[in-house]
This record gives structure tokens, sequence and C-alpha cells, in this order.
């Protein structure tokens, strides 16, 4: 039994955790491509090859169920895979649905028509690839009418996470903020579309101000999670450990990884 989880680095992380926590009996396989990262800004080809060999080796692993944690793979990458490459019997699923949900106050497969919903101005801080495929606002065209949504690149912000320059990455994180702002200067909601982007939450929501609600996409991914697999246990799948690859410097990203989450993480390469 085991759900691969992958993303471009340490992002996916943000939800590893929150699905640790909410199903503790599940083994993950994490995989992260920190060799290739930042993801944002290669173009769509060079993201679906990346993500199609991560995630067949989850498959490798013994996982049937792999999460994309990671918004640009599931902006650029996703459909294509679904439509023509995830073998049968396996599932690939992404990131951005729970948390469109959650902004349009939906459940799990409510297929209603487009409706009014309470946010209208929304900001949403995503990398250079996943604002250019406007997967965002296609996938909350589906689901809600009358939303502005204002998307900020926000370039150089997973490099100096990956890089460990938390410094450099608060500095980005407040200009991007600001460049949002003078585009839409009252958002009701934000989305941190980058799984990176909850490891810097604070510094996203002091810049933004507290009347801004910001949705982060871990305990949202791990929830619908959990909803999915009580649907489909059957999806759990055969591997039965816990481990974390990464195609890095294992010792660099286990250390990386152990601050982050604040427990020891310890990597081995892919
Ligand atoms: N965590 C990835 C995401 O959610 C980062 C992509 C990147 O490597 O640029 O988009």
């Amino acid at each position: 039994m085991a759900v691969g989880i992958f993303d471009s680095g340490l992002g996916g992380l943000t939800v590893l955790d929150a699905v640790a926590k909410r199903l503790p009996d599940v083994p993950l396989v994490y995989m992260g491509d920190s060799a290739h990262a930042p993801y944002g800004v290669r173009t769509p080809d060079d993201i679906y090859n990346l993500t199609t060999s991560a995630t067949q080796r989850l498959f490798d692993e013994g996982c049937d169920l792999v999460i994309l944690a990671c918004n640009t793979a599931s902006a650029a990458a996703l459909r294509r895979m679904q439509e023509s490459w995830v073998p049968q019997g396996k599932r690939v699923l992404g990131v951005f649905v729970p948390m469109i949900e959650a902004l349009t106050e939906r459940q799990w497969g409510d297929n209603s028509p487009p409706r009014e919903v309470a946010a209208k101005h929304v900001a949403l801080f995503a990398t250079p690839a996943t604002v250019a495929s406007r997967a965002f606002q296609r996938e909350l065209a589906f689901r809600a009418v009358g939303v502005d949504v204002e998307a900020q690149a926000c370039g150089g912000v997973v490099d100096a996470i990956e890089d460990g320059d938390m410094i450099l990455a608060d500095a980005l994180v407040r200009s991007h903020v600001d460049a949002l702002m003078r585009k839409m200067p009252q958002p009701d909601a934000a989305i941190l579309g980058c799984t990176h982007y909850p490891l810097m939450e604070t510094e996203f929501q002091a810049a933004l101000g507290p009347d801004v609600k910001v949705f982060s996409q871990a305990n949202l991914v791990a929830e619908s999670l959990a909803d999915y697999l009580a649907r489909r246990p059957e999806m759990v799948g055969p591997g039965q450990v816990s481990t974390f690859l990464t195609t890095g410097d294992p010792d660099k990203v286990s250390s990386r990884a152990t601050q982050f989450l604040r427990r020891q993480i310890t990597f081995t390469a892919a």
C-alpha cells in the first residue's frame, strides 16, 4: 500500500506533510525532481517529459495512485498524461481542483453549472508556466461566474526556496505581492498556486494584509485524497513502505526537508 506524491522539488512536502497527518496509516512515496527544478520556467513539453518519467518511477515503486503535488505539472502536463499516457489501472491526480472547489464553496463531484460565489477579486500567485497555461482560470470558469482573477508569475521564489535562501524568498514574495496589488489593489482572496509557497505563507499573509483570505493547498488536497480513498480504497496500491526519493543530492535535499518539516526526513537517490 503506497500512494505516490510528486513535485519538481521540495514544495510537495507541504502536501505530503498534510496527507501524512490526515492519513497516518497510508505509506507515501515522495519523489522530488530537484535536479530539474524549477519546472516553472520550462516549456510544456519539457514539463510533460519530466513529469511522466518521475511518475513512472513512482509506479515502479508500487504506487497505483500518484498525486502531482505540483501546480506547474498539474497545469502543463496532467491533462495530456490522463488523455494519452496513464496506463490501465493507474491514476494520476492533480492539486488544482480541490483548491478551486474550496474557493467556489463546492463539495467534491458537484458538477452543477457555474454560479456566483463570495470571492469576486482573486489574486493568483504561481510559477510563470502555471500562469501562462491559464489552467486555473479554465477550471474556475467551469464552477464560478463573475470572478476577476489577477495572476502574478512569481519568478525566482521556487529557486530561492530550493537553495534554502529564505531571505531572498521573503524579499521576492514582498515584491510579487506589491506588483499584484498595483494591478488589483483589494483582492478578497489569494491563492497560493504553487506547493512551494505554503513554506512562505506567513510572508504572503503579512504582505497581503489581514483582510485577504489566503488559500493554501496542503490541507485541501489531503482532505480530498482521504475522500477519494474512502471511495476507491483499492487505489492505495501494493507498495508497503514510505520513502523519499530525489534526483538531486540526497544529503542536501534531506537537510532542507528536515528544516522545512521540522522532523528528520531522509532522501535516497531516485
Ligand atoms: N511546487 C511546484 C508548483 O507547485 C513548483 C514548480 C517549479 O519547480 O517551478 O508549481
